[in-house]
C-alpha cells in the first residue's frame, strides 16, 4: 500500500540511523522543490528570486543539548516530537517580496502540510532577529507507506542573513551574555537592515518600471 501513511513509523523506530535517513530523504524532497520552483521562474520570467539554499541536518550533540535544555529525557521519541528542526533549510533571497512569494508557493503544493508559520519579519525578535520560518511536514514514501517528516524552512534576505550570521557568532562568543552596549548595537543594525532591505525593494521596482517602459517603447508598431 504505498499511497497510505505508515502511522506506526514513529512508534516503532528505535534506531538513529533510520531516522536520519528519514530527515536526510525530507531535506532531499524540500530543495528539490525549491530548486524547481527558482528554475520555473527563471523560465517564465527570466528572473531567480532566490539567491542560495543551505541546508542541514542537526548535529547528534545538539540535538541532544535541546532536549535536555527543555527538560525532555534523551531519546528517539521525544526527538522526534519535540526538536523541530531536525532537518533544516535555510533560503536566502533579494528582497523581501520574494521571500513571501516563495512561501506562498511552498504553501501552495498540495503535498506539504505547514505546521506553523512565524513572521519574524513582520515581527521582530527582541533581539533584532528578522526572518520567516516555516515549518513543514512532507511525506516520505517508503516500502511500507509514507512517513510525514518535518523540515523547518527559513526564508530571509541577504541582509538579514549577513545580520543573524554575526549575532548568532556575538551570542555563542559570549554565551548567551553579551554585554548591554553589543546588543544595543545589534539592534540597531537590525533597523538599518529593514531600512536597507526596504530601499533596495523600492530601487529595484525602480528599475523595472524602467525596463518595462523602455521595452513598450522599443515594440514594432502594428502598421
Ligand atoms: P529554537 O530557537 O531552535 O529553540 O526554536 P524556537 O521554538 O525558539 O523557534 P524559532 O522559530 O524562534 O527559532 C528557530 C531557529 O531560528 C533557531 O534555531 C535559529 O536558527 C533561528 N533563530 C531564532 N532566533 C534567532 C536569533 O535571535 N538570532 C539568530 N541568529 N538566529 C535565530
Ligand atoms: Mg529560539
Amino acid at each position: 500500500m504505498e499511497n497510505s501513511p505508515n502511522l506506526n513509523f514513529y512508534e516503532d523506530v528505535d534506531s538513529w540511523e533510520t531516522l536520519m535517513f528519514l530527515y536526510n530523504a525530507a531535506l532531499k524532497e524540500i530543495n528539490t522543490k525549491i530548486e524547481i520552483l527558482n528554475d520555473e521562474f527563471q523560465h517564465v520570467h527570466h528572473y531567480t528570486p532566490i539567491e542560495h539554499i543551505k541546508s542541514r541536518i542537526k548535529t547528534p550533540e545538539s540535538i541532544v543539548k535541546k532536549l535536555k535544555r527543555n527538560g525532555y529525557e534523551v531519546n528517539v521519541k521525544n526527538m522526534v516530537k519535540h526538536v523541530r528542526d531536525i532537518a533544516g533549510v535555510r533560503i536566502i533571497c533579494s528582497f523581501t517580496s520574494d521571500i513571501y512569494l516563495i512561501a506562498d508557493m511552498l504553501t501552495k503544493q498540495g503535498d506539504l502540510k505547514i505546521i506553523s508559520l512565524k513572521d519574524y519579519i513582520k515581527h521582530p525578535k527582541d533581539s533584532g532577529y528578522q526572518s520567516y520560518h516555516m515549518l513543514v511536514s512532507v511525506p516520505i514514501y517508503l516500502s511500507g507507506g509514507f512517513v510525514d517528516t518535518k523540515v523547518e524552512i527559513q526564508i530571509r534576505t541577504v541582509a538579514q542573513d549577513f545580520w543573524a550570521s554575526l549575532e548568532h557568532k556575538i551570542y555563542y562568543k559570549f554565551e548567551g551574555n553579551a554585554p548591554d552596549y553589543i546588543s544595543r548595537e545589534l539592534q540597531e543594525c537590525s533597523k538599518i537592515v529593514e531600512k536597507l532591505d526596504a530601499r533596495m525593494l523600492s530601487l529595484n521596482k525602480t528599475i523595472q518600471e524602467f525596463s518595462a517602459k523602455r521595452a513598450g517603447k522599443s515594440l514594432p508598431s502594428e502598421a
